[in-house]
């Protein structure tokens, strides 16, 4: 097969939810289907449960789980699809949002009753900033859930994007008959009998069939009403609009019974974006350029002390990627070459020779590697950055053993170079201030210092409302600024300059004062 075909034929995604929607259990059934997997309850859940707050030991096992899980790569009807996993649990959202910018789709999917939650909201906000093409799959119309109506008019107002259905649930919970799939325009009866196995439901092809009135009852004729009225209310479904982010096609299903999910696979691989351009800061890169580019959007540590090493992943971008060959490490200006690069193929690992753009090859990194480092075949071209996002907690981290000073430091570095967190040093006294998004981050960084680096740390409270990156263009302002927030600035670890507010008043206060500035929430490194 030929690079273009290769490239041609790759999907990599990533399925997004908010926690319970069903992420694991799609996936789960999508790896059945590539037959990555052959039996149910093989993909464990990567979520860190509640209860778990405090269990350190939960923490560590669900991270080795997920390092399993990071990548799941499976061959299904000639194309090669790659899954991104993306963390659970919402104090991660970090690490989910850096995975988005290595995926050219997404699956959304959304609890038929529930509706759209928050957590998905705040994701979609990401691919909305990125363009990423978005398909959305509600989830659990075995149970009762919305009107169907309701439900799509709910993702329009809610995700801003437009909806389009192309399947459509004939009644829900007790009541489900099957799912009219109205790509292919077929009806697939429901018959929740195997939850375990990829077969293949019963089917009608033909609407008006008097067979299918037999077998729907009253059902039969309200599918017919609804899809006229799908139909009248929305527009014909246009690829293009789909691949420019602006609608997103719609399916119905159970993942917990298989049901719906083949129509989505099926249609998700016809319509699903091949490896897309990327953004360097010099110029647009083409997956089908010959010469190999790449960037680390993860970087997973190994929590066992005796052996150090972390995995670095790596999207490739263009060209081919080929084992013990010398690339550029564009921010060390040094030549690297990688003699075990890795492949993820369902659950197992294997070493590669060679990788095609939308691939992920994991490297293994003594230090080398921070999230954002662009590797090539020798051109100096640094990939647009990963998106940061203004954290919501706020502590300083302290040193709580003299002794480990180095340590300490060279712990909190190499954590923060995985995007565990943020770091920010305050300008007036180069005191170091921690951002999480979530509890359960300053947990994982106390945990991860004393265990991995020997370093004890201590955090003290800095209430703080969000910190947000400062743009100017008018430097007397700036340095107005500057000179009456003194307190309230800080760097973050790249040396750029933050303000973080106190309250939402000052912050209010200071974007009316200071017209001259931007104050962003958001920082594309
Ligand atoms: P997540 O990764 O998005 O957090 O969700 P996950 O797949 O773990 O699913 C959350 C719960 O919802 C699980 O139940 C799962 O079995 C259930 N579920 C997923 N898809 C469907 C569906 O289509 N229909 C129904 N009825 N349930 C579904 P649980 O009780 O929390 O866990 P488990 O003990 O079943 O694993």
């Amino acid at each position: 097969m030929g690079f273009k075909e290769e490239i041609e034929r790759r999907r990599t995604f990533a399925i997004i939810s908010h926690p319970d929607a069903g992420k694991t259990t799609l996936t789960e059934k999508l790896l059945l289907f590539g037959g990555a997997i052959h039996v149910a309850g093989a993909v464990k859940s990567n979520k860190i449960k509640k209860t778990a707050t405090s269990d350190f030991m939960e923490i560590e096992r669900q991270r080795g789980i997920s390092v399993a899980t990071s990548v799941m790569g499976f061959e299904y009807g000639g194309n090669k699809i790659n899954i991104l996993d993306t963390p659970g649990h919402q104090d991660f959202a970090e690490d989910t949002f850096r995975t988005l910018t290595a995926v050219d789709s997404v699956i959304v999917v959304v609890d038929a009753a529930k509706g759209v939650e928050p957590q998905t909201k705040r994701l979609m906000e990401v691919c909305r900033m990125r363009k990423t093409p978005v398909i959305v799959f509600i989830n659990k119309v075995d149970r009762e859930g919305k009107d169907p109506f309701d439900t799509l008019d709910e993702i329009e107002e809610q995700l801003k994007i437009k909806v389009r259905p192309l399947s459509w649930p004939v009644g829900m919970g007790q009541r489900l008959k099957g799912i009219y799939n109205i790509f292919n325009k077929t009806f697939y009866y429901f018959s929740a009998e195997d939850k375990t196995t990829a077969e293949e439901p019963k089917e009608f092809k033909n609407l008006n069939d008097p067979e299918l009135d037999i077998a729907l009852k009253t059902h039969a004729q309200q599918l017919r009403d609804d899809l006229e009225l799908v139909e009248g209310v929305y527009p014909e479904f246009d690829i293009n609009e789909y691949l420019n982010a602006e609608t997103a096609p719609v399916f119905f299903g159970s993942a917990l019974y298989n049901f719906g999910v083949k129509e989505l696979l099926e249609s998700f691989i016809h319509i699903a974006p091949y490896p897309r351009p990327s953004t360097a800061d010099e110029r647009m890169v083409d997956p089908f350029e010959d010469k190999f580019s790449g960037f680390v959007f993860k970087i997973h540590a190994n929590m066992d002390p005796n052996h150090r090493d972390r995995i670095a992943f790596v999207k490739i971008c263009s060209g081919i990627f080929k084992r013990n060959t010398n690339y550029q490490h564009i921010r060390l200006n040094r030549k690297l070459k990688f003699a075990s690069p890795t492949a993820f193929m369902a659950e197992k690992k294997s070493i590669v020779e060679e990788a095609f753009p939308g691939d992920i090859v994991g490297l293994h990194d003594t230090g080398n590697f921070k999230i954002g480092d662009t590797l090539t075949e020798g051109e100096l071209f640094s990939f647009k950055g990963l998106p940061s996002f203004s954290p919501e907690m706020f502590r300083y981290i302290e040193n709580a053993d003299p002794m480990k000073t180095k340590q300490l430091n060279k712990g909190v570095d190499q954590l923060m170079d995985e995007g565990v967190a943020q770091l920010f040093t305050l300008d007036m006294n180069g005191r170091k201030v921690i951002g999480c998004v979530g509890q359960l981050q300053f947990e994982v960084i106390e945990y991860r210092l004393l265990h991995e680096y020997g370093a004890k740390c201590r955090y003290e409270n800095f209430k703080m409302h969000k910190a947000c990156w400062i743009k100017s263009n008018n430097n007397e302002e700036w340095e107005d600024f500057k000179r009456r927030k003194y307190k309230s600035i800080a760097k973050d670890k790249h040396g750029r300059y933050v303000y973080l507010s106190e309250t939402p008043y000052d912050l209010q206060m200071a974007q009316s004062k200071f017209k001259n500035l931007e104050f962003l929430f958001t920082s594309e490194f």
